[in-house]
């Protein structure tokens, strides 16, 4: 971390030390192991991996993704070990160290975590990357209902922690955004739905609430709720109606307007429809592909997918190290086919073997790096897998 002019720092038993392993050279290399495409796999521990890749892709890669052990304490298939936060943080400093150098100018990292590490995460990060170039956190509905053991309150959601290697880093529109909307209506210009005038809650003014009467020669008013408390109003002032009269749209006892279907939009913080996906979704893309979960957890294809479309364009390189089931990969194939683009992926995935009485052990996998390379090439990705040999 380069020393700056920050005025607090988060401090942890084993910061030097961890953040030391950064700056150690790499021991191991990589070795091909089989198959060839845009696509690589590399089976291995992640810091040791960044290290060997980083002379060959340092400063290319437009967008990270990371699913990160949350430490929530549970084990999973996986194992969510990192009990304490020190060794949490010890365990990802030197990761987003490297992390920053894999990055592009214009590179994004995108990290999904929940309330466990929140907190530590972005102080962690805003050390690393800097404040300016925290962008901000997006909010993703990971689940609807059911029943929940929470003491407090339920928690539907976790965060993905936005970052830019430098400031002003932005973000693709979101192509997507209006598809779950409905416009029923159609005109040369396009599809749209109708708006009414007249808006609740926009503040009452006195010079908004004026009759306009239609073509047919009926004249239409403000609609309030409750006509004792006026609260209504146009959303165009006598002039602009004047102006635009061609435009307004008579029905009944109301005024509209139209509103059309735009090409895009800028991505949005709240990602809760179901467009998104939710974690069921992720499950039941693994069981599509196998027959089973797998892995727990797994994010959606759809989550993935919008992410990847938001932020890599069709020729940029996206890598997960952190890359589990390869969900990410997944997403950039999907995307990729959407729209003809030729998105490049990495996940890196650690090749320790699954428990004995795992569901990947009963499908024959002996680890998740195994599932995550099967995953890729049934998703239609041809592929490299190499290892981290030596390290
Ligand atoms: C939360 S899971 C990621 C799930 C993934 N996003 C998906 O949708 O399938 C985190 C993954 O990181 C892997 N992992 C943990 N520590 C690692 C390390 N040091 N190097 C490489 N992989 C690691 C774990 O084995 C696990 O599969």
């Amino acid at each position: 971390m380069t020393p700056g002019p920050e005025r607090y720092e988060l401090t942890w038993a084993g910061k030097r030390a961890s953040l030391a392993l950064a700056e150690a050279p790499a021991s191991g290399t990589l070795a091909a192991v089989d198959g060839d495409g845009p696509h690589r796999l590399i089976k291995g521990d992640n810091l040791e991996a960044l290290k060997l890749l980083e002379p060959e892709l340092g400063g290319q890669v437009r967008m990270i993704y990371i699913d990160p052990p949350y430490n929530t304490g549970e084990a999973f298939t996986y194992r969510d070990m990192y009990q304490g936060h020190d060794r949490w943080l010890s365990m990802m400093a030197p990761r987003l160290i490297l992390a920053r150098r894999m990055l592009r100018d214009d590179g994004l990292i995108l990290v999904s975590i929940d309330e466990h590490e929140h907190r530590n995460l972005v102080i962690l990060m805003t050390e690393i990357f800097g404040e300016d170039c925290y962008i901000g956190d997006l909010i993703w509905k990971k689940k609807s209902g059911g029943a929940s053991q929470a003491f407090a309150f339920a928690v539907d959601h976790e965060y993905i922690v936005v970052f830019g290697r430098n400031p002003g880093a932005s973000m693709f529109d979101d192509t997507q955004a209006n598809v779950s909307t409905r416009y029923p209506h159609r005109d040369e210009r396009g599809l749209y739905s109708l708006e009414r005038l007249d808006k609740q809650n926009l503040g009452y003014h006195d010079s908004l609430d004026f009759p306009i009467e239609g073509p047919d020669g009926r004249v239409r008013t403000v609609h309030h709720k409750n006509p004792e408390r006026k609260q209504a109003r146009w959303r165009w002032n006598a002039e602009t109606v004047k102006a635009r009269y061609d435009e307004l749209i008579f029905r009944g006892r109301f005024v509209y307007t139209r509103n059309y279907r735009k090409a895009s939009a800028r991505p949005r913080s709240l990602l809760i429809d179901a467009r998104f996906g939710r974690t069921r979704t992720g499950s039941r893309n693994l069981i599509d592909l196998f027959g089973t979960e797998v892995l727990d957890y797994p994010k959606p294809v759809r989550l993935m997918a919008h992410l990847v479309r938001t932020c890599a364009g069709p020729d940029d390189l996206v890598l997960d190290f952190f890359a589990g089931s390869g969900s990410t990969a997944h997403g950039v194939l999907a995307v990729n086919e959407e729209d003809g683009g030729r998105r490049r992926s990495i996940s890196i995935q650690t090749d320790v073997p699954c428990e004995p009485r795992s569901k990947a052990r009963k499908l024959g996998f002996q680890s998740i790096a195994d599932v995550c390379a099967e995953r890729i090439r049934r998703a239609g990705g041809e592929l490299a897998v190499f290892e981290v040999v030596g390290a």
